[in-house]
């Protein structure tokens, strides 16, 4: 009898002791359980902040992009400025001429140089309008015509094109989408820009631009061609990457591409791509770049 309660006591000793040490298992994986909740709440606090930094980091480049298109255009309103300045200039002149021959000047004399000279301020005017409006920050989407949102940013770099000797050849199919008009406009100056760029450094004879806009498929599509001979093969890969440029530092930072494929991908809903082309403009064998941007019909 007695060797048996010493048995059941060995027993209960034994079962004591294993309740004991799964209370202590309990316990420590309690303990881990918060430290493992920590070290969650850690890792989502430190992948929020980096998220964060990265998209300060974005806007960051967004805006030295947009500075630089912006000074680009303030340079191409400098060239299309010139032209009426120097007109009104000549007005102006002619009416002190005239009030020195005749001594006096006629009505008709002044309504014509007036209506010259307001001519010329009302185009003055609308460029400094269109340049105010090309920067204000699209709120939302709206509906425009693409082949216009193209005329309106050339009206702007009609200039410079002449000035460079650059031919431009427009080939616009009448489309309206719904998208941000004015990060359109974004993208297209840095692609014309880069197509002036190129002619400029390659000195070619025959200069040549091509912009075209035409339906394929679901898309909205606007491409810009140059004969600028292309871009190499060896760079083709990292054109859109930040900071790649084959420029010197004073004409590029290498931000133009990376900035219109965000755009372009991530506001706009579309695709931007590269194409190297031959092809032939006015009997003349052209070779270079063509970048397209397709957007879609429905947005
Ligand atoms: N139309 C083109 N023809 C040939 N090469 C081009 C063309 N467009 C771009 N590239 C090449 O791609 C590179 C990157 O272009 P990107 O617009 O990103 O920068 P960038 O023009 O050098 O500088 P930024 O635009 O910042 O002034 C250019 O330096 C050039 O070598
Ligand atoms: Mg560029």
């Amino acid at each position: 009898m007695n060797e048996h309660i010493t048995e059941l006591q060995k027993w209960q000793q034994l079962f004591e002791q294993e309740k004991a040490s799964k209370q202590e298992i309990q316990k420590l994986l309690e303990l881990k359980n918060t430290e493992l909740l920590e070290l969650t709440q850690l890792l989502e606090n430190r992948v929020k902040e980096e998220v964060e930094k990265n998209a300060h980091k974005e806007r960051i480049l967004f805006q030295q992009s947009k500075m630089a298109s912006m000074g680009e255009m303030i340079s191409n309103i400098a060239h299309q400025w010139r032209q009426p300045l120097q007109a009104i200039g000549i007005t102006t002149q002619k009416l002190q001429v005239l009030q020195w021959t005749q001594g006096t000047i006629s009505d008709t004399d002044i309504d014509e140089m007036v209506t010259k000279v307001s001519a010329q301020l009302e185009f003055l005017s609308k460029t400094i309008d269109d340049f105010r409006n090309f920067f204000r920050p699209d709120k939302a989407k709206g509906f425009f015509h693409l082949d216009r949102c193209v005329k309106k940013t050339l009206s702007i770099l009609d200039a410079t094109l002449t000035n460079k000797g650059i031919t431009l050849e427009c080939d616009f199919t009448k489309i309206e989408i719904y998208n941000l008009e004015n990060e359109l406009t974004q993208v297209l100056i840095n692609l014309i820009k880069n197509a002036i760029d190129i002619l400029v450094e390659k000195n070619l004879e025959y200069k040549h631009i091509k912009i075209s806009t035409y339906l394929q498929e679901e898309y909205a599509c606007i491409s810009i061609l140059d004969n600028g001979g292309g871009v190499p093969k060896d760079i083709e890969e990292k054109i859109f990457e930040p900071y790649f440029t084959t420029k010197h530092q004073s004409q590029g930072t290498g931000l133009g591409l990376y900035m219109s494929h965000e755009i372009v991908h991530k506001h706009l809903n579309g695709i931007l791509s590269l194409e190297n082309m031959e092809y032939e403009s006015d009997m003349i064998p052209c070779k270079g770049a063509c970048f397209t941007i397709k957007l879609p019909l429905k947005n």
